[in-house]
């Protein structure tokens, strides 16, 4: 791992992380968790407060980067709710079958290498009527933004330590047999082509 994506990167994504749009994103999932909650991708631990305490058993939080893994730990306790950290990949989840009530994951799914697989893995993980909360950035509904995206993402992807601009997020859930009641889109404030959100809960059909 080169200095860059050792030291620079994990805060340049818990800065762009913590902005106050993304927050106000984080607020209209997060606290909707119950039950053992599985956390995919807790990077700094920015969801960290947005859980109910009184809602949740205990937070799984799952992240491969050790310096990431550090700061959701710090943050982690600052807060009154049994956390249990894991230094592993959404790829291979490290955990029973049928184990979570709730999943969460935010802005990870665009980063995930092998996303159906992730998925697949939520799958395996998630009781038979648990959810999956998820508010991710991706591919923008107009064609001029999604042009830039597509010529942009190579570049950002390095850059951004693998994240992708334009994945089609509910397509995902779906190709991997989720299902989307309630979806929901929008650009949040910002720089379009990094601004367009999905967010909702997946269940399994
Ligand atoms: C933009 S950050 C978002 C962090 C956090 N979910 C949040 O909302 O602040 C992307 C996260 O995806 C994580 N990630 C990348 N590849 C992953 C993988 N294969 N499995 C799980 N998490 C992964 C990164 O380490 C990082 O924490």
């Amino acid at each position: 791992m080169g200095i860059y994506s050792k030291y620079v990167l994990p805060k340049l994504i818990n800065c762009t992380c913590s902005v106050s749009t993304v927050s106000k994103q984080r607020a209209k999932v997060v606290p909707l968790a119950k039950g053992e909650v599985l956390e995919i991708g807790i990077g700094s631990g920015l969801n960290l407060p947005f859980y109910q305490k009184d809602q949740v058993d205990t937070i799984w939080g799952l992240e491969p980067q050790s310096e990431l893994l550090l700061m959701a730990k710090e943050e982690g306790a600052k807060h009154d709710v049994p956390i249990q950290y894991i230094q592993a990949s959404a790829e291979d989840i490290p955990l029973d079958n049928q184990q979570f009530d709730t999943i969460v994951i935010t802005y990870t799914l665009c980063s995930i290498p092998a996303a159906r697989k992730a998925l697949e893995e939520m799958k395996r993980v998630l009781k038979p009527n648990g959810q999956v909360l998820f508010c991710e950035h991706g591919a923008a509904p107009d064609p001029a933004v999604l042009k830039w995206q597509n010529r942009i993402n190579p570049l950002w992807k390095r850059l951004g330590g693998g994240c992708n601009l334009n994945r089609r997020i509910p397509e995902l859930f779906q190709d991997a047999g989720f299902h989307i009641p309630d979806l929901q889109t929008m650009y949040i404030p910002g720089w379009r082509p990094a601004c367009f959100n999905y967010w909702g809960k997946a269940t399994l059909k």
